[in-house]
């Protein structure tokens, strides 16, 4: 991440919600002029205004990263608006949970679809002009989850899990470019997509709080980023705990995800 942002162009996508949104306005307010991408049209207008109105600027493009040319329009949408890309952060993700029987399939295909490849199709998009540049930040927004497998959220867990790897391989392969990479894995963030959650969130973060961490984290350098430091902790240590206890500890996670997919399709 540049150390002087003023001027410079941010291009972070889910920013018509929670965690994105914030990071979209911090960043604006920080001097970045910010592309703001996301599916939904209303939501990512109303956060230009809001840029907008306090002296700073942004586009909004809508785009499904899910698809590989919309993600690579909206990147060219960007450059010639604002110019060259310096930042990147590629943040929509979605959360739902994996039923046991039947699997909801589709839903598992959407996580690994936006989480995993919206992941890569963003930042790969990137990455030819910053090579040529020599410069830029790509950042992955990953989760806790991708520490352990939970019941009920196999799918999530292993879309993150597989962009903490992805992008361990990618920084290494980005050194002495000039170009640097960052995971961030966020614990519980009070969000549209945690609002549904039944369970006890520990440590529930404010997404304007998270978004000041996670921008600290890259200006630092990070390669990885892990928080808050008790619940990492606690997962981390997870891994070595009998599956019957973190079943225990899920409560009853296979009634609250049937539930949960049962309400999204009323
Ligand atoms: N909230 C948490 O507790 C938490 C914890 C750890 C990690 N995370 C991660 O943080 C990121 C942001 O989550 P959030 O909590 O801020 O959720 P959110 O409020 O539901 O926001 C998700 C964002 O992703 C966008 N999005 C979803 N599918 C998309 C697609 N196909 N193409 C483009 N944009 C898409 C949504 O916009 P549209 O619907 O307009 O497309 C929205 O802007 C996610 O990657 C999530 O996994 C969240």
């Amino acid at each position: 991440m540049a150390q002087s942002s003023a001027g410079k162009v941010a291009l972070v996508t889910g920013a018509s919600s929670g965690i994105g949104w914030e990071l979209a306005k911090q960043l604006a307010a920080k001097g970045y002029k910010v592309g703001a991408v996301a599916r939904r049209a209303e939501p990512l207008a109303d956060l230009v205004a809001q840029i907008t109105a306090t002296g700073g600027q942004a586009l909004a493009v809508p785009a499904d990263v899910g698809a590989r040319e919309q993600v690579e329009a909206a990147f060219t949408q960007v450059r010639a608006a604002l110019g060259p890309v310096d930042f990147v952060i590629a943040n929509a993700g979605i959360g739902r949970p994996t039923l046991r029987d039947p699997v909801n399939m589709a839903d598992v295909e959407s996580t690994f679809r936006i989480n995993l490849m919206g992941a890569v199709y963003t930042l790969s998009a990137a990455l030819p002009e910053m090579l040529a540049r020599k410069s830029g930040h790509l950042v992955a927004v990953s989760s806790l989850a991708a520490y352990r497998g939970l019941p009920a959220e196999s799918a999530y867990c292993a879309s993150k899990a597989a962009v903490n790897v992805y992008m361990d391989g990618l920084r290494m392969h980005l050194r002495g470019t000039g170009v640097r990479a960052t995971t961030i894995c966020p614990g519980f963030v009070k969000t549209p997509m945690t609002a549904p959650n039944t369970f006890h969130m520990p440590q529930l973060m404010e997404p304007a709080y998270a978004a000041r961490k996670m921008i600290a984290a890259v200006e630092a350098g990070k390669k990885v980023y892990n928080f808050p430091g008790r619940l990492h902790l606690i997962v981390k240590l997870s891994r070595w705990l009998p599956d019957a206890v973190v079943c225990w500890a899920m409560g009853d996670y296979d009634t609250e995800a049937k539930q949960a997919v049962a309400n999204r399709q009323k």
